[in-house]
């Protein structure tokens, strides 16, 4: 009964324009749904029972009017049309309700010549009393009008425990919208997660201009500006690319540096903020940008690389406070993740994240991180245990899953390449600033900035795009993979168990390891 009390669900409904990608015919002046989108979250790090829920639906609303792009655009009322699931263990009768709240945001220029645009309709609801480990069938909308959707399903995560584990967790980052992330997503899919990772850069909506056409600069039109132009449809698109798998598998989002959209006024992550949802008040973060999660017996740790981290800052003393309250006896598995890496022996991006890998890389060992997932780098890299950059069997292995498939280049040479080690004064982070990466002084690369080989660190790197499977399969181990879109999604492109040491390596608190 507690766990059945504890559990909830967190559902958004989104309004969304027609566009070739739906799949309904809309009858005109009568309002039609075409389908929900879900994604989903476990368990905050409060109460490991708990369960929380993201629930995104799209709605096609002939009456109320769609997306609006131009010079002359009106923010619809959101208080014109409900928030509404109904759900429930059976799919005939769903006898459950939730009733939930609306949104729209909007993008304005202060400028000339450009598109001003504003949302559908956001509708953000929120399910409780779930059960652990179980089917639900649900469907949203508003039934006055009537609207309501077709009928979905999805699982909750099992409860935390120390042998209750999601069966498949997939992870990737920068997905775009291109074939790529198409192939990447369908290999994704017929891998059946239980559980998917999306460690940022969505949907590269600032990538292209307000007249929709791409982009490969971020602010071609005010290069003495800080605001950037964006084609905010683009996210209303990618939307609705990923509702086949977010309408039945729980899903988690991590802030990227596309999602920024620095706007007028220093408004930031406007479209990510309004489009999802994410637990941060769950567990006891005042920033959407960084909070926590259980997934049965995981502990996943979400950082905002493009949030403040410093130690006097607000995200490294709640990362302290979760920290210090995971019990792993409960959750064995302490996962952490956020989008620059900190290991990535590429040029792109190389030490960018320095500064924040300077803040609270000794919190995180502390603590002992098992895992890392990364992206930015549009590629495939997986590190040995390391901490410091030295190897060390008591750090966590670092994962960059940047290879989605966005329409920005992948990432091929080598920091280690003759020629191919940036600059230093080149790699600080553009948003966050600062300045942290200097020549090693200590190690097989002493005196300089880069290697000039692969570095001990780095066990495996290949540049292709693609997704990685985590299947956790008891206290201390779990198998991690990595499959290519040029392959068979079944075909392996590398895997190994990644093994927790618990008695070699004691964790903060001292009680709990
Ligand atoms: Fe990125």
């Amino acid at each position: 009964m507690e766990e059945k009390s504890s559990a909830r669900i967190l559902l958004q409904i989104q309004k969304l324009p027609l566009s070739p990608l739906t799949d309904v015919y809309i009858q005109q002046s009568k309002l039609v749904s075409h389908g929900c989108f879900f994604s989903s979250a476990p368990s905050t790090a409060v109460d490991l029972l708990q369960l929380v829920f993201v629930l995104v639906a799209h709605l096609q609303l002939v009456e109320l009017g769609e997306f609006q792009i131009g010079d002359n655009i009106k923010p619809l009322d959101p208080k014109t049309v409900a928030s509404i699931v109904r759900y429930g263990k059976l799919r005939f009768p769903m006898i459950h309700k939730a009733t939930g709240y609306s949104l729209v945001y909007s993008q304005m220029y202060p400028f000339e010549g450009l598109q001003n645009y504003t949302s559908g309709i956001i509708h953000h609801v929120r399910l409780t009393g779930l059960e652990p480990n179980t089917l639900y069938y649900y469907r949203c909308g508003d039934p006055s009008l009537p609207s309501m959707s077709d009928i979905y399903s999805f699982k909750t995560m099992p409860a935390s425990g120390p042998r209750c584990y999601p069966s498949r967790i997939a992870v990737v980052g920068d997905l775009g919208l291109t074939y790529n992330s198409s192939s990447t997503i369908n290999h994704l899919m017929r891998n059946k997660p239980d559980l998917v990772l999306l460690v940022g850069d969505l949907s590269y909506a600032n990538l292209y201009l307000t007249n929709g056409t791409s982009s490969d600069c971020y602010s071609c039109s005010f290069p003495d500006t800080p605001v950037h132009e964006t084609y905010q449809p683009r996210w209303d698109y990618w939307g609705r690319f990923m509702q086949p798998l977010v309408s039945k598998v729980p899903i988690m989002m991590v802030q990227g540096n596309h999602e920024i959209e620095l706007q007028a006024e220093n408004r930031t992550f406007a479209s990510f903020s309004s489009r999802y949802a994410f637990p941060y008040k769950e567990s006891g973060s005042s920033s959407p940008f960084y909070y926590s999660f259980n997934a049965g017996g995981i502990h996943f740790v979400v950082l905002g690389g493009y949030a403040a981290y410093s130690i006097t800052a607000d995200q490294y003393k709640w990362l302290q406070k979760d920290l210090s309250r995971v019990n792993r006896e409960v959750t064995p598995w302490l996962v952490a993740t956020w989008h620059p890496p900190w290991y990535s022996s590429y040029t792109a991006h190389y030490r960018e994240a320095e500064c924040m890998k300077v803040a609270m890389e000794d919190l995180l060992y502390r603590y002992g991180v098992d895992i890392v997932f990364n992206g930015h780098v549009h590629a495939y890299e997986r590190s040995n245990r390391v901490y410091n950059y030295t190897l060390d069997p008591c750090g966590p292995v670092y994962i960059t899953i940047g290879d989605g498939g966005n329409r920005e280049k992948m990432a091929i040479t080598h920091a280690d390449e003759t020629g191919k080690c940036p600059e230093p004064s080149t790699t600080p982070d553009e948003f966050m600033g600062g300045f942290c990466a200097y020549n090693f002084t200590t190690g097989p690369a002493a005196g300089k900035f880069c290697w000039d080989q692969q570095p001990e660190y780095s066990a495996y790197r290949e540049s292709s795009f693609g997704h990685g499977n985590l299947e956790v399969k008891n206290e201390t181990h779990a198998l991690w993979t990595w499959h290519r879109n040029q392959d068979m999604y079944t075909k392996v492109g590398d895997q190994i168990y990644i093994v927790r040491q618990p008695k070699r390596c004691p964790v903060e608190p001292k009680g709990f390891s």
